[in-house]
């Protein structure tokens, strides 16, 4: 299949390419394009052959339902069938944005999104690109992460192009994702709004809103069954052997150029995934492998937007063992941890 490219540079300008975008999706094409968390993989969510597309492409698993993207407010009623007042409220502080919420699905949602499930996940997006596709689209639009099934999320066109060109019909390249992390989901289909998969909007700031927000039991603690299904599979897995280090940051940089060298002296390849504030410390390996920083502790948003093109550079240059520093998990430091275990499959060395 040819796969057709639309670079935006001015959202005005190039408005006739996103109309085009809008119009391939309400078609039944599969298009993928930016949001301000990662790039989307999106078919008309009412249109059960497109939705099956997205797998197909995917590679992912049937049972994992996909989230819905609506362009304004008016769009959730008909797809639920009630709005909490939690829900509400979250609306209000965090829609658009990086927000998705689950709830209790109508009838006019397709078994196909939900994965057999009585709820559907329903997301605005922040990025303009997006929220005029869906509006040309008509229809809410169902978008998982444009990577293929297992490999880290895309945070750039690039990222999409390498893993499903040929495979789909268009992408829309908007430039770089600003978060670059998924959205938080939170499900507000039961008494306690709880969050399923821990993003940019944090408990930390669910809490100045909501009287009540728990986190699912398999975002603490490691081998707990997750409620949500996606978070149930190996994700971001990178090829190379990933260990993550947790504890005092200067111990851990000691660990880590340890057991560099171990590695060093089998012949092996590695890299290392550091902070700013490291970075000297492995000066001594730095013509035998490469060292990346995902940028200073004291900006993590900065780490959570690199984190996913570095895991994908070292798949690229290809690499044995990847040793990662962790960070702290206030605010989206609880983001980063999730990512970062899950891709190194619960490689976790504790210091
Ligand atoms: O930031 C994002 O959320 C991106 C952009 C494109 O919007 N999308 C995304 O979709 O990350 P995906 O499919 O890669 O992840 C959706 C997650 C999965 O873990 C899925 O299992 C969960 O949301 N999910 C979807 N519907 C659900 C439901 N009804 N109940 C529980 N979990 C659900
Ligand atoms: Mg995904």
């Amino acid at each position: 299949m040819e796969t057709k490219i639309f670079k935006i540079k001015d959202i005005n300008k190039d408005n006739n390419l996103i109309k085009e975008a809008g119009e391939m999706l309400k078609n039944g094409k599969l298009v993928s394009f930016p949001t301000e968390t990662v790039y989307g993989l999106g078919a008309n969510g009412l249109c059960e052959d497109a939705v099956k597309n997205i797998y197909k492409a995917k590679g992912r698993p049937s049972d994992n339902p996909l989230i819905l993207h609506i362009s304004s407010i008016e769009e959730l009623a008909p797809l639920v069938r009630e709005i909490p007042k939690e829900a509400e409220i979250c609306i209000k502080e965090f829609w658009p944005g990086p927000l998705t919420m689950i709830f209790k699905r109508s009838n006019l949602v397709p078994d196909c999104i939900t994965g057999g499930l009585d709820t559907v996940a329903i997301r605005m997006p922040d990025n303009e690109i997006a929220r005029e596709i869906i509006k040309y689209a008509k229809v809410p639009i169902a978008a998982p992460s444009a990577n293929t099934s297992g490999r880290p999320s895309p945070t750039t066109a690039k990222h999409v192009i390498d893993d499903l060109y040929g495979k789909i019909d268009c992408v829309v390249d908007g430039g770089k994702c600003i978060i670059g992390l998924e959205s938080t989901v939170l499900d507000l289909s039961e008494d306690i709004p709880i969050i399923l998969r821990p993003g940019k909007i944090s408990i930390e700031d669910l809490k100045k809103h909501l009287k009540e927000v728990s986190l699912d039991k398999s975002i603490i603690k490691q081998g707990e069954i997750p409620k949500s299904p996606g978070q149930k599979y190996k994700h971001y897995a990178p090829k190379g052997e990933m260990y993550l280090y947790v504890g005092d940051r200067n111990k851990i940089a000691e660990e880590i150029l340890k057991k560099a060298k171990e590695i060093l002296k089998d012949n092996l390849k590695l890299g290392i995934l550091a902070t700013d504030e490291n970075m000297t410390k492995y000066k001594e390996l730095s013509d035998l492998i490469k060292i990346e920083s995902l940028g200073s502790v004291e900006s993590p948003e900065t780490i959570a937007n690199s984190l996913f093109d570095k895991l994908r550079y070292y798949d690229e240059i290809g690499v044995d063992y990847i040793l990662a520093e962790g960070v702290d998990t206030s605010d989206i430091g609880m983001a980063i941890m999730n990512r970062l275990t899950k891709a190194s499959g619960g490689n976790i060395i504790r210091i």
